[in-house]
C-alpha cells in the first residue's frame, strides 16, 4: 500500500436505512444459541467440534488444528451470558486440553496460536484467574514469537520456519497478535508487543492494495527480506479480495487501535471497511470473496460478516459522535448482524449444529464450501454479546 485509495461509500443511505437492534431481538438471538450450544454439548461431551460442518453437522475432534479454541470462547461466551456453571465447568476441562497441547506441542506448528490461546485460556484467565490457563496462554505467546522472521519483520504463518516456499505473512494473523500484546500486558516484557506492532506494519504495508482490498497472503525474500509480492490461498484469485481477509483486517486494525491509538490508522479502517461496505449484496452477508455479487449465484461467507460486525462494534467507540460515519457503520453493523441472525440461523441438523450457516472455509480445496463453520459460530456469538453488555473482550 503505498497511498491509499479512500474509497467513499457509494449509497450511505442503504445503511442508514438498517434499524438499530433491539434488546429483544439480540436476547432471543442470544437464547436461540444457548439452547443449541446446550445441544451440541450433549453430543460432544468433551470432545470438540470440527472446524466445518459437513452437510451442516460437525463431527467430533481431538483438540487439533487452529479452530478448536472457539469452542471454548463460545463455552465462556455462553457462561457469562448465562451465569450456568455448567458451560464454566466444560470452558476449564478445555483449559487443561490447551495446557497439554501446547506443553506437548500438538499441532502448534504455525501462526494461529491466537485463534486457539485467546478464546479458550486468555478468556479463562481474565474471567476467571484461572492460573493453568495463563500458563498455557502465555506458552503460546512463546511459541507464536518463534514464527517472528527479523528479515521482512513479520510472523510467518505456516511451513517450516524460514523456509523460500512459506515465507510469508496471511492478514488472519491480525487476530493471532492480540495474544502477544496480552503476553506484553501481563509479563510487563516489551518484546512480545515489539513483534506484535512491527507485524502490524508489516501487513499494513505490503497486504493492503492500493484500492484498500486485502491480499490474503503476502511473500517476502528469504535472504533480504524485500517485499516480492501478494498471493491469494482463500480467495478466489491473487487480485481479488476473499471476504474473510478484509474481514480480518477490519477487525485487526480494530484492536490494533484499541490498543496503541496510533491515529494514522484511521483513514486505513475506514478505506479497508467502506471497501467492504461497499460490495456488501442486497441481503447484507458477503460472498465468500467481494469479487462477487448477487448476479454471480456464488457461496456466501456469513463467517466473514461476523467478523467484520465485531471488528466495527469495537471500532465504533473510537468514531466520533459528530463524525457522519459514525451513524453509517453502527447502522450497518445491525443491519449485517439481523440478517445473519435472520437469514442464517436455522438448525439445519439433529446432530452437532452450527449456530451460523452458510460459511465458506476453502473454495479452492472443497472444504466447508456453503457449511457451518467454528469461527462464524464464534464471532457471531461475539458480536451477540457485545450488542448485550458491556463486554470485555478476550483478544
Ligand atoms: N484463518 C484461516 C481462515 O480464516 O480460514
Amino acid at each position: 500500500m503505498s497511498q491509499i485509495n479512500l474509497e467513499p461509500l457509494k449509497d450511505p443511505q442503504r445503511f442508514l436505512d438498517q434499524q438499530v437492534l433491539s434488546e429483544t431481538e439480540i436476547d432471543a438471538a442470544i437464547a436461540a444459541v444457548v439452547a443449541k450450544v446446550k445441544h451440541n454439548i450433549v453430543k460432544l461431551g468433551e470432545t470438540f467440534p470440527s472446524s466445518s460442518t459437513v452437510n451442516n453437522a460437525y463431527v467430533t475432534t481431538k483438540n487439533v488444528e487452529w479452530t478448536t479454541g472457539f469452542w471454548t470462547g463460545i463455552l465462556w461466551l455462553c457462561y457469562e451470558v448465562t451465569g450456568d456453571d455448567h458451560f464454566r465447568h466444560l470452558a476449564e476441562k478445555n483449559v487443561v486440553s490447551f495446557k497439554a497441547r501446547i506443553d506437548q506441542e500438538i499441532d502448534v506448528d504455525h501462526h494461529d496460536l491466537g485463534f486457539l490461546y485467546s478464546p479458550s485460556c486468555v478468556s479463562a484467565y481474565k474471567l476467571t484467574g484461572n492460573p493453568v490457563a495463563k500458563a498455557a496462554a502465555l506458552e503460546a505467546a512463546d511459541k507464536l514469537m518463534t514464527r517472528y522472521n527479523p528479515k521482512g519483520q513479520f510472523i510467518q504463518a505456516w511451513g517450516a520456519q524460514g523456509s523460500a516456499d512459506n515465507y510469508r505473512l496471511i492478514v488472519d494473523a491480525m487476530l493471532n497478535i492480540p495474544l502477544l500484546f496480552w503476553a506484553s500486558e501481563e509479563t510487563g516484557d516489551e518484546k512480545y508487543r515489539d513483534v506484535a506492532t512491527k507485524h502490524y506494519a508489516t501487513t499494513l504495508k505490503y497486504a493492503i492494495r492500493d484500492d484498500a482490498s486485502a491480499f490474503h497472503t503476502f511473500y517476502f525474500d528469504p535472504v533480504t527480506g524485500a517485499p516480492l509480492g501478494g498471493k491469494t490461498r482463500q480467495g478466489y484469485s491473487d487480485d481479488s479480495s476473499w471476504a474473510r481477509g478484509q474481514a480480518w483486517l477490519i477487525y485487526g486494525i480494530a484492536l490494533n487501535y484499541t490498543r496503541l491509538r496510533d491515529d494514522s490508522d484511521l483513514p486505513t479502517y475506514e478505506a479497508v471497511t467502506n471497501y467492504f461496505l461497499n460490495r456488501v449484496p442486497a441481503d447484507m452477508v458477503s460472498y465468500w470473496d467481494l469479487i462477487f455479487g448477487d448476479q454471480d449465484w456464488q457461496s456466501k461467507d456469513s463467517s466473514a460478516t461476523a467478523i467484520a460486525v465485531c471488528g466495527m462494534q469495537q471500532m465504533q467507540r473510537f468514531i466520533a459522535a459528530d463524525d457522519p460515519l459514525h451513524d453509517v457503520y453502527a447502522h450497518a453493523a445491525a443491519g449485517m448482524l439481523r440478517s445473519l441472525i435472520r437469514n442464517y440461523t436455522e438448525a439445519e441438523t439433529t446432530g452437532i449444529t452450527a449456530l451460523l450457516n452458510h460459511g465458506v472455509y476453502s473454495w479452492h480445496s472443497g472444504r466447508g464450501v456453503d457449511e457451518g463453520n467454528l469461527w462464524g459460530d464464534y464471532f457471531f456469538l461475539e458480536a451477540l454479546v457485545r450488542y448485550k453488555k458491556d463486554w470485555q473482550m478476550y483478544w
